[in-house]
């Protein structure tokens, strides 16, 4: 714990432009700790560089993704907000966990195992390591709680894991995490494929909804969306297609799945994908909005960025300095 206040932290890559899966399962989900929490949200930049990067893009997809942060509901004034290489600790506490984190463990990191497959031409280091350095972004803050969508609990797990371990050599070093995974929304699959998850990196576009997508393409996206067989509008595992709809619907309404199922009931896949659609665009509609107009001031998101860095810096040297002394570094 900072301070009085319990501490929530988390990130998101500027890899690809962001989906909606990124806006239910997560970045939706974080100013409503704003008030209980001192929290901190990152643009992980330096994740992002264990696949190949395009630099420019990876310059400008900085940039929006903070403003994206902002669009959401995330106020500058009540919410640190940085981009991760601007704060060096982050690689440094990741060197040191990274001799404290066993190599069977993060073999066993199936994110590891898919961006592998996936990348099979690029299997560095840092796809190998990556998990260590998101141990360093939450343990850094000493965080309490971590809010994210499914795909990153064993990640969490891993950093508590990593936490625990360094603890029992050093007692009290480390604030044990805590994932935070909503209950609807924590994983939102592709409009293509509904066994697989909505991913920014998909190369069929129709599969992803974009949260800074115009009206029509999210309308038109979800109507060409896949569903299954039959024409009733019920979630169940033999489903997998509707059952991503009503989810989304769901998140989106705040209605519960019955009572979608019912008000859909007698009628066809046909409405409930525009319906659907619809209520997607009238949500990311203000998120635009309020995007684009941060966008257009470059110098408003640089001097967020330098505050932000800043104040993160500040805390983050605290952790760091204190395991330099526990682990034995000379602290000049
Ligand atoms: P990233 O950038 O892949 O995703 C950002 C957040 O969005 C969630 N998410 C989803 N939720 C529901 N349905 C989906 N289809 C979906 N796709 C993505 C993710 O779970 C995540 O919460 N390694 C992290 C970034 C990170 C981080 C951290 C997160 C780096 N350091 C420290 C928390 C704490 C990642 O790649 O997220």
């Amino acid at each position: 714990m900072l301070d009085e206040k319990k501490v929530s932290f988390s990130g998101v890559q500027p890899s690809g432009n962001l989906t909606l899966g990124n806006y239910l399962g997560a970045i939706r989900n974080f100013p409503e700790f704003s008030e209980k929490y001192k929290c901190f949200y990152c643009v992980v930049d330096e994740h992002a560089v264990t696949v190949r990067q395009d630099p420019a893009e990876l310059r400008r997809r900085t940039y929006e993704t903070l403003a994206v942060y902002i669009a959401c509901g995330l106020d500058p004034e009540k919410n640190t907000l940085y981009i991760q290489s601007h704060v060096p600790a982050h690689a440094e506490l990741a060197w040191i966990l990274d001799c404290y984190t066993m190599f069977g463990e993060l073999s066993r990191m199936t994110q590891f195992k898919d961006k592998s497959a996936k990348h099979a031409d690029n299997i560095n280091a840092g796809l190998f390591t990556y998990p260590v350095l998101m141990a360093a972004d939450i343990l850094l803050y000493q965080s309490d709680v971590v809010p994210i969508g499914v795909d990153q609990k064993q990640h969490v797990e891993l950093a508590r894991n990593i936490a625990d371990r360094f603890n029992q050599q050093f007692p009290g070093t480390f604030t044990v995490p805590e994932p935070v995974i909503p209950h609807t929304g924590s994983r939102i699959m592709s409009l293509q494929d509904p066994l697989k998850k909505m991913s920014k990196s998909d190369e069929n576009e129709n599969a992803v909804v974009r949260i800074l997508d115009d009206r029509d393409a999210v309308i038109r996206k979800f109507r060409r969306a896949v569903t299954d067989s039959g024409s009733e509008i019920r979630a169940s595992v033999d489903k997998p297609g509707i059952t991503n709809l009503i989810t989304i619907y769901s998140c989106v309404t705040g209605r519960s799945q019955a009572d979608i199922e019912r008000e859909f009931d007698g009628r066809g896949y046909g409405e409930f994908k525009q319906a659907v659609g619809e209520a997607c665009a009238d949500l990311l509609a203000p998120v635009q909005a309020r995007y684009r107009e941060l966008l257009a001031d470059k110098a408003y998101l640089e001097s967020v960025m330098k505050n932000g860095a800043g104040e993160a810096a500040y805390y983050a040297r605290k952790t760091l300095s204190k395991v330099r002394r526990k682990i034995g570094f000379v602290n000049l």
